[in-house]
């Protein structure tokens, strides 16, 4: 923490103390001691308050959790960079190497958290590197491993790809034989470890409106070979040449895809993650896209990545694997 925020946070956490502190006791100034049947003087639809110090136990606990704040604050960190008095909690000194490592115990949230690491790691690390050390064929045909994959994949995964991997707008399918950066087993691998980031260049500005609903009547019409919708002002013809001079580069010559820049196969409407209406289409094009895969290396470590390689490729190969629909 820089020692702006530093002062900061001190300033702030210390100034809402004391001016707690300040209004408990000037509050009590003037207060008297006896009880009374006397009223404050108003009332609310016919309800009055008594006019009677606060009661004692009350103050006291006020006075008890000031006293108890201002204590945690000197033994405990809280106060910007100040690290408590209590030993343990100097790895703040150090961001990179962890506490744990360091053979620090202070209880925070932080070290129990490593510890649980660790001992998982005892615990699961050998499994891990077994299955580290096998192709992702095999390790796919292994039901400890499959179980565990799967059990990654619902933590890291299925936020965004459906707990059946089965995607969702702007998240793709994992379980059929479409694949926009390639199926390989090694080429998921590489796709989870690293991630990735799709760029659909915007056409707009480049080719117009017109030229937008053009080519998107062609990739519905010719490459999907659909029916357009009726009265729609848009000509196939005049798309295909546009297609021809803009999207062969990325989307190759008959529109199949170059997994080597996540271009997707756009002769197969139901893979697109982004719908495949007229109007979708020419939303895509329009603006363009860029869809990103998060990187898992560093969270997962390559041991992990390795399952759940194993567990996604399963999904599209395995012996329980749903019928795909590929044309
Ligand atoms: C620079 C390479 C590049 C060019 C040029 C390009 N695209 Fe794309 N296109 C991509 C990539 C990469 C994606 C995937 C985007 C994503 O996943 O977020 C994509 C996605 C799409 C999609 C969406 C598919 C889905 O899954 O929903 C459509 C439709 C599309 N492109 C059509 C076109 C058309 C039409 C052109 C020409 C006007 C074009 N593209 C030109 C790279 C390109
Ligand atoms: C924050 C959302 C998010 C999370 C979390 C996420 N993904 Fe993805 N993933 C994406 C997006 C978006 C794409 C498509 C990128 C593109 O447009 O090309 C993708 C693409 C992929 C692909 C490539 C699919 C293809 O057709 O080539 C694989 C494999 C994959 N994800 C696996 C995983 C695994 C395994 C995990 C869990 C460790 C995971 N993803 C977590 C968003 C996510």
């Amino acid at each position: 923490m820089t020692t702006f925020w530093s002062l900061y946070v001190t300033v702030l956490s210390l100034g809402t103390i004391f001016s707690l502190t300040w209004l408990l006791l000037s509050t009590r100034k003037g207060q008297r001691t006896e009880a009374t049947e006397e009223t404050v003087g108003h009332s609310f639809d016919g309800i009055e308050e008594y006019d009677n110090p606060l009661p004692k136990w009350w103050f006291m606990l006020f006075v008890g959790t000031i006293i108890f704040a201002l204590g945690y604050l000197v033994l405990y960190p809280g106060l910007g960079n100040w690290k408590g008095l209590l030993p343990g909690y100097n790895y703040l000194d150090n961001e990179k190497q962890t506490a744990f490592a360091n053979g620090q115990t202070g209880w925070t949230g932080v070290h129990e958290w490593e510890k649980e690491m660790a001992r998982s790691d005892a615990k699961f690390g050998p499994i891990f590197a077994k299955f580290a050390s096998m192709p992702i064929e095999e390790v796919a045909k292994d039901p400890q491993a499959l179980k565990m994959g799967g059990r990654l994949f619902a933590s890291n995964c299925s936020v965004c790809h459906g707990s059946d991997a089965k995607g969702a707008y702007g998240f793709p399918n994992l379980t059929d034989a479409d694949w926009r950066w390639g199926g390989e087993a090694e080429t998921i691998k590489t796709t989870i470890m690293g991630g990735r980031h799709a760029v659909m260049p915007a056409w707009a500005e480049v080719i117009g409106e017109q030229g937008v609903a053009d080519v998107a009547a062609f990739v519905l019409t010719n490459l999907d070979g659909r029916k357009l919708p009726e009265n729609t002002k848009a000509d196939p013809v005049a798309g295909q040449k546009l297609f021809a001079a803009n999207c062969v580069a990325c989307h190759g010559p008959e529109g199949k895809g170059t997994p080597a820049m996540g271009a997707p196969d756009l002769t197969h409407p139901a893979a697109f993650i982004y719908g495949s209406s007229f109007a979708q289409l020419q939303q895509t094009i329009r603006y363009g896209r860029q869809g990103q895969m998060p990187a898992q290396e560093q969270m997962q470590g390559n041991d992990k990545v390795h399952l759940l390689a194993a567990y996604v490729y399963s999904l599209s190969h395995g012996e329980k694997a749903p019928a795909t629909d590929a044309q």
